[in-house]
């Protein structure tokens, strides 16, 4: 292995705490784009450089500048926003973006297609709204994810702030940020101020933190870098197992890439968390690869030095041990729709957003409809972390009125679906994502409805099984995770992933690579006649795959290429 450190270093260690050049290249106006260098520096401020894919080829033709456009993912800690902010980014939506509001699969919201010219003012907007964009992106930590249901009990209140203040403590401490979006007052010299967390290099790759409330697993904490899982005894948090060095990116045909699931190593106090996140943080910013960016992820560092030495590891830089891990149980990954009443006599309704994407279609104009929810409502919104969107905390009085908005604009029976479909995630990918090697988002409902179809003729419309398509193997709809998982490999060419764990604690593994739509249909449906007659009681379609031999269960992240080794292509399900 080298030791020259990855170009990313150099930026980082150059950019004067995230300043770069930003603030003069977003003043030249003559392009479209930014400085190489800038872009990276930009994502951590929470936006992409992107390109329109679906014209690029014709802008190329006429030799004219990509049609560049940027991406903003506005933080939103535990998912938690109130009416005013929906309708602001409703707003922001149509009035700099591409008028669609994106949900992502870690409870942020995207606006897609902001041009040069109004990035600025957006994010400008976006913070005069209370929330903010910085650290949504970048080689820190990112947004902090939490079970939404913080109204079902007072558990699920504590944990949104714990959450909340995990996020608060470990955002990036430079004045950039203020400097660039904000017009804040501008500091000369770096020796004013330091990231007393990060260091001017911040971390080796992105971090991302979750926090979970067993039963659900609906944050998918394996999938993380670090998660706290509460422990609740008579009503009461009494602390939380600690899971650390989960992730899922990877790359095709390269096998030193690879997901891997989170271990659980340890349990905290509820006054430790904080402590615990950043020391974490701190073992990771110390020992992460800086010189290959493809094996810079916490999953790496504990992979190649041991579950044991980052236990150790982080007991010395706590200055006390974790506790021994507490007893828990997961259920499912996954959303429960439609209306539910809380402990306080709230009520909550859970809308099934397809691939996470607020839009008005012909004849069915959900953002419009939300929109005119947000203006009546007294309560907030939270986003799930499967693309999906509670309207919560809602009073007595006021649920007649959201219960009419919702079946004016067609919203009553949002999740009056295959259950495959409500436990679905695509990724973003085409026509902006720059790393798309096939299409998601546009594409995993056509899927659906063919395998819904013949999931019906079998009589498995109402079983759930989770199903996610990503545009490429970097993993950003978690598709390793899945039951059924797609992943892109060229136009129009899935490779299949069979094998995960319905409550997201088990990777699925490879079963066929280069499937075009009709090679899907053709594989899965004597897998779901199978399924259909052999299944025992209660068996996960996951369970069933690995039982039945079509693959074999995924231990841990570096038995994840097994099957490419033994037999990728052999046929199983003969
Ligand atoms: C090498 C690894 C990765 C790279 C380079 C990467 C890059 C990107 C890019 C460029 C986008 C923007 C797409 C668009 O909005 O047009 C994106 C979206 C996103 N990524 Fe990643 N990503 C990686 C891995 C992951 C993983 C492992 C996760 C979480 C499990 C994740 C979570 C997300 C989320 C939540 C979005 C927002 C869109 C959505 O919900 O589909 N990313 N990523
Ligand atoms: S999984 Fe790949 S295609 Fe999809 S959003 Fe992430 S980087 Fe883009």
């Amino acid at each position: 292995m080298s030791d020259k450190l990855s170009a990313n270093e150099g930026i980082k260690t150059r950019s004067n705490y995230l300043r770069g050049t930003l603030a003069e290249g977003l003043q030249d106006l003559s392009t479209g784009s930014l400085s190489e260098d800038d872009q990276q520096l930009l994502k951590f401020h929470g936006t992409y450089q992107q390109d329109d894919r679906d014209i690029r080829a014709g802008r190329r033709a006429h030799k004219l500048e990509k049609a560049y456009s940027f991406m903003i993912r506005i933080r939103v800690p535990g998912g938690v926003t109130t009416p005013q902010q929906w309708i602001e980014v409703d707003r922001m939506a149509d009035q700099f973006a591409n008028g669609t509001i994106k949900l992502t699969t870690r409870q942020a919201y995207q606006l897609h297609g902001v041009i040069k010219s109004n990035l600025k003012r957006t994010i400008k907007e976006i913070n005069d709204t209370a929330m903010d964009t910085i650290a949504a992106c970048g080689d820190v930590n990112r947004n902090v994810m939490c079970n939404p249901n913080p109204y079902l009990s007072d558990v699920h209140a504590e944990v949104l702030k714990v959450s909340q203040a995990i996020s608060d403590h470990l955002t990036p401490a430079t004045r950039a940020y203020h400097e660039i979006w904000l017009d804040g007052e501008k500091i000369e010299t770096s020796e004013e101020e330091v990231e007393p967390i990060y260091g001017k290099t911040y971390l080796p790759r992105k971090f991302k933190i979750t926090v979970a409330v067993p039963p659900s697993n609906d944050v998918d904490i394996f999938a993380n870098d670090l998660s706290f899982i509460a422990i609740v005894e008579e009503g009461q948090v009494v602390g939380y197992n600690v899971a650390v060095g989960g992730g899922l990116g990877m790359t095709h045909g390269d096998e030193k890439t690879f997901p891997r699931v989170a271990d659980v190593i340890g349990f905290c106090r509820p006054e430790q968390v904080v402590d615990v996140a950043e020391k974490v943080v701190m073992v990771q910013r110390d020992y992460g690869d800086r010189t290959n960016r493809k094996h810079a992820r916490f999953k790496y560092t504990i992979e190649d030095r041991g579950v044991e030495w980052v236990k150790a590891e982080l007991n010395k830089y706590l200055g006390y041990e974790l506790e021994d891990v507490r007893d828990f149980a997961f259920e499912d990954n996954g959303d429960r729709f439609g209306w539910v009443k809380d402990d306080k006599g709230r009520h909550h309704y859970t809308l099934f957003v397809q691939g996470g994407r607020v839009i008005d279609l012909p004849g069915y104009p959900m953002k419009t409809g939300l929109r005119r929810i947000a203006e009546i409502h007294e309560g907030d919104f939270r986003l799930t972390a499967n693309q999906n969107l509670v309207i919560a905390n809602i009073s007595e009085q006021k649920r007649h009125e959201v219960e009419a908005l919702l079946e004016e604009y067609g919203m009553a029976k949002s999740h009056d679906k295959s259950a495959l479909r409500l436990a679905s995630i695509a990724c973003v990918s085409l026509p902006t994502c720059g790393l798309a090697l096939a299409e998601a988002e546009r594409k995993l409902p056509e899927v659906i409805e063919i395998l819904e179809n013949k999931l019906e003729e079998v009589g498995l419309r109402h079983d759930s099984i989770t199903i996610r398509m990503t545009g490429c193997p970097n993993g950003c709809g978690r598709p390793f995770l899945a039951e059924i998982g797609f992943v892109g490999r060229g136009p129009g060419r899935y490779n299949l992933y069979l094998g995960g764990g319905h409550e997201g604690h088990r990777l699925n593994k490879l079963y066929r690579q280069d499937l075009d739509e009709k090679d899907i249909l053709a594989t899965l449906s004597p897998i779901f006649d199978h399924y259909a007659k052999e299944r025992e009681e209660g068996e996960r379609f996951g369970d069933f795959v690995i039982r039945t031999g079509y693959v074999s269960a995924t231990k841990w992240g570096g038995d994840f290429h097994d099957n490419i080794k033994e037999d990728a292509y052999a046929n199983k399900s003969s």
